[in-house]
């Protein structure tokens, strides 16, 4: 049997995807990114969100338009994508990485505080809701106030995650969304959203997503359009397509279907995975969007490593992933930066214990036993 890490979610009629006016030939942003906006929008309870290509263009863009920059800095964890850290480093920001939290994956609250007070060039955090849990918002929020802080949450995980009781997305600072192609919803292989709540974020997060632009191709060429434009300061090109932007219509109309089918995977994986003393389950709480299923290897309990295990599950036809290689390890960040790399132990230990497993809707019955039984196979032959 061959199952692949993620498979998107695809109709069979390619009809359902593209409406009439993306066949009347207008391709570009224009009726449907608006709708894909304000449908977006309401599912998170945020007075706006801008459409963009990327969530990296989203963290890069808001930072950018709140004007930070001259070597400020900004906090984020270790354990994560690359793109929280460069987004910083796109507006002349220096990164201040933070280990994982003792308990799970996410920034160690307890260091940020303490690196708040004594370096007052600390003006932006950015957490991860990693895999799809949410970091405490409201204790980050909290800090925002008394210091003085610009809280920009990557949410790349997170589109259905909930923190303390409130929708992620939902905030007066910014959150930035990814439907690359393995997300929980896709438009259409890249593509992302900057949520936010503050009128003056979006609007100048919209302008700089195109040029910096005062007036985008819908609105000059469309009836009775008006060709002038201007450029009031220099932007960037990263506005979303009609086309992108109808797939994730479509995809939005499937997501509490999907998210069900998702929580039934992790139901399925917890119950057969509990009990084996050399595996960690991930400790998925109330709000998780449920977008990683990362399990811990105790590796001094196997004779295999790690690597060893996802090549054996690979042989058998399973494809998994390790999220992340922390940043302290990546070539650039270790020559710029010269990280040490003893400052970060949870994340080391994380990253040489960590596999995700096959997690998404189109994942059948078949396959989930497949993946389990092997598991449990290696389990058998390979557990100490
Ligand atoms: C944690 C995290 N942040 C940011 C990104 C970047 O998303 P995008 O590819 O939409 O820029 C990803 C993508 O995988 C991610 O996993």
């Amino acid at each position: 049997m061959k199952i692949s890490f993620h498979k998107p979610n695809i109709p069979d009629n390619l009809e359902l995807i593209f409406p009439r006016s993306i066949r009347s030939g207008w391709l570009t942003t224009g009726s449907q990114v608006s709708k894909f906006e304000k449908i977006l929008a309401d599912y998170l309870g945020a007075k706006h969100v801008v459409a963009l290509n990327s969530c990296t263009a989203g963290l890069h863009l808001a930072l950018a338009a709140k004007n930070f920059g001259n070597k400020s800095k900004f906090i984020a964890p270790t354990l994560t994508f690359v793109s929280t850290i460069e987004c910083g480093e796109y507006v002349g920001m220096q990164p201040i990485l933070v280990d994982s939290d003792k308990d799970g994956f996410l920034l160690d609250l307890n260091q940020v505080e303490d690196i708040v007070k004594k370096d007052s060039s600390v003006k932006v955090i950015i957490p991860v809701h990693y895999a799809g849990q949410s970091v405490d918002l409201q204790f980050l929020w909290d800090l925002a106030d008394k210091y003085g802080l610009f809280i920009l949450e990557d949410a790349a995980h997170a589109l259905e995650s909930v923190s303390n009781g409130k929708k992620v997305g939902d905030t007066d600072h910014a959150a930035a969304f990814s439907f690359y192609a393995n997300k929980n919803i896709t438009t259409g292989g890249e593509g992302g959203a900057l949520a936010t709540n503050n009128d003056y974020l979006a609007k100048k997060v919209k302008k700089l997503s195109l040029h910096g632009i005062t007036k985008d191709g819908w609105n000059r060429f469309r009836k009775n359009g008006n060709w002038e434009y201007d450029i009031v300061e220099l932007g960037f090109k990263y506005n979303l397509t009609d086309y992108a932007a109808s797939f994730g219509l479509w995809q939005m109309n499937h997501i509490m279907k999907w998210q069900k089918r998702r929580n039934e995977i992790v139901e399925k994986y917890n119950n057969a995975l509990s009990g084996k003393e050399g595996i960690s389950l991930p400790d998925i709480m109330e709000g998780h969007s449920k977008h990683l299923y990362v399990i811990k290897l105790k590796t001094n309990r196997w004779s295999i490593s790690r690597d060893n295990f996802i090549e054996l599950m690979n042989e058998r036809g399973i494809g998994l992933a390790v999220h992340y290689k922390p940043i302290h390890l990546l070539s650039y960040y270790k020559k710029h930066y010269k990280f040490n790399k003893n400052n970060f132990p949870t994340a080391n230990l994380l990253f040489n214990s960590i596999i995700t497993l096959p997690l998404y809707p189109n994942l059948t019955d078949n396959e989930l036993d497949y993946v389990i039984e092997n598991i449990l196979k290696l389990y058998k032959i390979y557990s100490k």
